[in-house]
């Protein structure tokens, strides 16, 4: 329709129910000597009043993770762990774990209260009452939960959540990284929590598949890697899912990026531009993908395909797929290249792909080279410049064997606007670029930046210092698509406004 691309303008009947997390209840695979055997809560660990409201990034942050950190970290002496694992083992001999396995959390919790009690009378433990608390919420979460990580998860200012093997765990908070005091009993106590997790998506991790990706029951991303490959044991990864998503006007608010950039980013969501979003390991590629998709029109068919579903879009006509990894025989593997194969024939109107990273790049342009307008998907790269020799690359590898001319006019014909996020030095995120993918010139692909973000300096406390300038474009490409979507007015106020913030700079 503009030139590059038809656009049916189709519209779906009715409305279809978002999909439902897909987690397959299976039987745990903790042996009775560490962590009984317990089914886990259908409400998970998400249901905890410790949980805090979300503080949300930068300074409000800040001050959560300063007063929630001292639990985190605080050390606790080996005499602690000798005297919680007397206690445990008795509790062990001492109740029926099928029948506690049966009760609700609150009611399992008051069981396992009165008998941790009674043990701490009768062997004669000396605690205050403080230390009884802390070793009963602890055996608590060993025997209904996920043990040490409990206190982690139940903090919504936590972004990553990195063990690495029983003694060492590091969270990142505020895009920092801290070092906490939380350890487990020992490596068998966090393998058998890693075995929870993944046992819920019908999965084990051994030697024989010591590699494993979850989710959590609150939609948390998880990957597990196993000893003989994580040479000092278990080392679990947790990409904290955010229960109150992170929006275009908070990144505006964290400086991210400027609100009028935020305002053309909507417009680029709305229109049904062609994007790809680019950046390092967690910069904020899928929360930049969740705000884009906000702007989504309440009618439309969207299809999301995730390796782990992460995506939270609010519109009523989503369906949702994730890929599935081979079985234990290397059988039933469902690649993103078959979901998103699958998604054309499922009359999408935009297929959104989590992250693009093999031979589903062809799939991706070629849906939206063919009225899929309004397509998205992230994928790794430091530049947008570096996000277009990937894809190259991507379908060079799938082993399509087309010229490589032909393989950038079709990144040309789909692609429109590249942006681009990154993770600065000082942890803070910003988007960096917004550019648009023009045309060819002979064998090169051209592209312009409408907005860039650049580095000025960096002040006393090693905070980065920078800006985001417009690069003074006055008609981006993709003008007809907002005037299509009459969207053009308020796409040139937007590129005014933010070079009359550069002059004013
Ligand atoms: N602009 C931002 N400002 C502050 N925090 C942010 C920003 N964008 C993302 N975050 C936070 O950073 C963390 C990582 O974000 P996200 O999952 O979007 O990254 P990603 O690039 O998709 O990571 P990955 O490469 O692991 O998939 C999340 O906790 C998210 O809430
Ligand atoms: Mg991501």
């Amino acid at each position: 329709m503009f030139g590059k691309r038809t656009d049916d303008g189709r519209k779906p009947p009715g409305n279809i129910p978002a999909g439902q997390p897909g987690g397959v209840p299976a039987a745990l695979a903790a042996p009775p000597s560490a962590i009984p055997d317990l089914p886990l809560p259908g409400s998970g660990f998400g249901t905890q009043s410790a949980r805090p409201a979300d503080g949300g990034q930068g300074a409000v942050a800040a001050a959560e993770a300063k007063r929630a950190e001292p639990r985190a970290s605080s050390r606790k002496s080996e005499n602690y762990y000798d005297i919680k694992s007397t206690i445990f083992n008795a509790l062990i001999d001492a109740i029926d774990l099928t029948q506690l396995g049966q009760l609700d959390r609150d009611a399992a919790r008051d069981e396992i209260r009165d008998i941790v009690n009674e043990i701490i009378t009768l062997k004669d433990v000396v605690m205050s009452i403080a230390e009884q608390e802390e070793l009963l919420e602890d055996i608590c979460n060993d025997v209904l939960g996920y043990g040490p990580l409990e206190p982690l998860l139940a903090r919504d200012d936590i972004a990553d959540i990195m063990v690495n093997g029983a003694g060492t765990t590091f969270i990142e908070v505020a895009g920092k990284m801290q070092k906490t005091g939380v350890r487990f009993r020992d490596n068998a106590q966090l393998l058998n929590i890693c075995q929870r997790i993944v046992s819920q998506i019908g999965r084990r991790v051994d030697e024989a598949s010591p590699i494993c990706d979850a989710r959590l029951m609150d939609g948390s991303r998880v990957n597990v890697i196993v000893p003989p490959l994580a040479i000092d044991g278990p080392t679990l990864t947790i990409r904290k899912f955010k229960k109150d998503r992170l929006k275009l006007p908070d990144l505006v608010r964290f400086s991210s990026i400027t609100p009028e950039g935020a305002t053309i980013l909507e417009i680029i969501g709305r229109v049904r531009c062609n994007v790809l979003i680019s950046g390092g390991t967690g910069s904020g590629k899928t929360t930049l993908l969740n705000c884009l998709t906000g702007y989504i029109d309440h009618d439309e068919r969207v299809i999301t395909c995730e390796d782990a579903a992460e995506l939270q879009l609010q519109q009523p006509h989503v369906v949702r797929l994730e890929t599935r990894p081979p079985n234990l025989e290397g059988e039933g593997e469902i690649t993103m290249r078959d979901l998103v194969k699958n998604c054309l024939r499922m009359r999408p109107e935009r297929i959104i792909v989590g992250e693009v990273r093999g031979p589903e790049a062809f799939d991706l342009l070629q849906a939206m080279n063919t009225g899929h307008d309004g397509s998205m998907g992230t994928l790794h790269a430091n530049s947008p410049r570096e996000a277009i020799s990937r894809l190259e690359s991507m379908i060079t590898m799938g082993g399509f064997s087309l010229p490589s001319k032909t393989i950038k006019e079709m990144i040309c014909g789909s692609i429109d606007v590249i942006v681009q996020a990154a993770r600065l030095r000082d942890g803070s995120r910003r988007i960096t670029h917004i550019t648009e993918v023009v045309g060819m010139e002979g064998d090169v692909i051209i592209t312009q930046d409408l907005f860039v973000y650049e580095i000025v300096g960096e002040d006393a406390n090693g905070k980065i210092i920078g800006r985001h300038r417009s690069t003074g474009i006055a008609r981006p490409h993709f003008w007809d698509r907002a005037r299509y979507y009459n969207e053009e007015r308020r796409l040139a106020e937007a590129l005014e406004k933010a070079e009359q913030r550069n002059d004013g700079e």
